[in-house]
């Protein structure tokens, strides 16, 4: 266990094991020792600031990146002003990609005030070719890059970059098997992401994921859950099972085991308050699934199950393997399930081909669903996609206006539906203080709608039931009520 690692034990003159996470820890106990130097050095503790763009995946593999850079001896620092500063990166659209170009300079400036300051940059958008082509010719400054594959072997990067003045470059193309029992630093101390699965198989025409990601390879269930079991012990109520598409998973495991089943096995840990899980694919959503979704009261009231669009025509040249009509016969079939079910997903405008008939069957779609939330993506052209190559790219003020539209209803419609929970008493998960009001806690419920109440911060990680009295739109306002468990 990485737990009861000591790392003062190991001994580093010695060649550094094959197997992992032995390997890992070598490397740890190595980058320990640049740590201390560099701390004799500066006269203060090494700091460290790590990054995260994108998804739950990411920020979930920035908590490891950040346990490692804690194991190593590097405290953690509130902004860029550090001695290791590392990006996480996503690239599934392209401002994404912008944006850690433009952040890329305001580091360099930071480096010729800091000259121990080292710059690391991984994460999605480092398994384009292009990208490192491009940071190898023009950010020079950069000390280290890798990829998605090879995260789990940060600590021998790490390592390497502390002992070279050049710059670091690994990146993978192909998955690695997945390694357990590393260390990982979470963000809260009473919820957590864990992730069940990796890489996506669909290939979706317009998405770069499964090019950057890999291949799927799902975690054996008794890993998952032995994971769980040791949050729950260290105080975690709530987990979010991450995978691209967790309706998949285990179809790679000897002997194949299903979402459905892993879910029934995970809701009997003890202490486990509430599982949520993300993200669904409508074409994998199976009737196993909603029935264990109705059955057990630990699995969460909230369903992410992304439409992307609504015309036929359209899911069809995104290879998205589902039509309007099965999307519509799916949801309805999870609201019979599971009335109080709260559902979101994701749709993208102006993919290449779209006509106004095909987008006001996503409108339509939006209409008859009603979702609570729907995040909307101006369609992005991601090099190397089937998508870039078509004909017919929409053009930006076409796509921009329906945007707009989409929103407008999005937001009318998931205002509308919100309210429906008024008056109720709600079972929340007090998470954090109220950033706007003191003396209030924000919380969430299983549902994932947020709730504004006024409370104590000791409360922060209690379950509590709360008395929804004031509906603002995509939020609530409430009240604790005072029973013989909560007074
Ligand atoms: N352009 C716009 N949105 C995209 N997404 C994925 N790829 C693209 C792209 N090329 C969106 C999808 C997905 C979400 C995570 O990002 O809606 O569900
Ligand atoms: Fe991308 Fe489709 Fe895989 Fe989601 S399911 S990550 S949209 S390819």
């Amino acid at each position: 266990m990485y737990a009861e690692i000591d790392f003062t034990t190991i001994d580093t003159s010695q060649e550094p094991p094959q197997e992992e996470p032995a390997r890992q820890y070598y490397f740890i106990a190595k980058c320990r020792q640049h740590v201390k130097h560099l701390e004799e050095k500066l006269g203060r503790r090494p700091t460290f600031f790590t990054q995260t763009f994108g998804c739950q995946m990411n920020a979930r593999d920035s908590e490891k990146l950040t346990g490692i850079l804690q194991a190593a001896g590097y405290e953690k620092a509130s902004s860029e002003e550090a001695d290791f500063v590392i990006y996480n990166t996503c690239t599934v659209r392209e401002n994404a990609n912008q944006r850690v170009y433009g952040r890329l300079g305001y580091l360099h400036s930071l480096k010729k005030r800091n000259p121990h300051m080292q710059i690391a940059l991984c994460g999605c958008m480092m398994q384009e070719a292009h990208v490192v082509e491009k940071l190898q010719k023009s950010y020079f400054f950069v000390d280290l890059i890798f990829g998605t594959h090879n995260l789990y072997k940060f600590a021998e990067l790490l390592d390497t970059t502390l002992e070279s003045d050049r710059m670091v470059v690994d990146v993978w193309e192909k998955e690695h098997t997945i390694v357990e029992d590393l260390p990982c630093d979470r963000k809260y101390s009473f919820k957590s992401g864990v992730n069940i699965m990796f890489g996506c198989n669909n290939f979706c025409s317009y998405c770069i994921v499964p090019y950057v990601r890999g291949r799927e390879r799902s975690r054996s269930p008794e890993a998952i859950s032995e994971e769980i079991r040791q949050l729950v012990q260290n105080g975690v109520r709530e987990v979010m099972l991450l995978g691209q598409n967790v309706n998949s998973y285990g179809k790679d495991l000897l002997p194949p085991v299903s979402f459905a089943r892993l879910l029934e096995e995970l809701q009997k840990i003890p202490n486990l308050a509430r599982i949520r899980f993300m993200t669904s694919h409508p074409k994998d959503l199976s009737p196993e699934l909603i029935q264990v979704m109705a059955k057990y009261p630990k699995i969460c009231r909230h369903l992410h199950l992304p439409l992307q669009s609504g015309s036929s025509r359209i899911l069809q040249k995104m290879n998205r393997r589902y039509d309007k009509e099965d999307y519509l016969a799916l949801t309805e079939k999870i609201r019979e399930a599971v009335p109080d079910i709260s559902l979101t997903t994701d749709i993208i405008v102006g993919f290449p081909g779209e006509t106004e008939e095909d987008f006001l069957e996503t409108l339509d779609v939006v209409e008859r669903v009603g979702y609570d939330t729907a995040f909307t993506f101006l369609y992005s052209r991601r090099t190397g996609t089937p998508a870039a190559a078509m004909p017919e790219q929409i053009p930006e003020d076409v796509a921009k206006d329906r945007f707009d539209r989409l929103l407008a209803l999005v937001q009318e419609k998931g205002r509308a539906r919100s309210g429906r929970f008024m008056g109720s008493i709600q079972e929340v998960l007090v998470e954090e203080k109220n950033a706007a009001k003191e003396g209030w806690l924000t919380g969430r419920m299983s549902q994932n709608l947020l709730v504004h109440f006024p409370g104590s911060a000791a409360l922060i990680g209690e379950l509590l039931p709360v008395r929804l009295t004031k509906c603002k739109g995509f939020y609530y306002i409430g009240e604790q009520v005072k029973c013989h468990y909560h007074q």
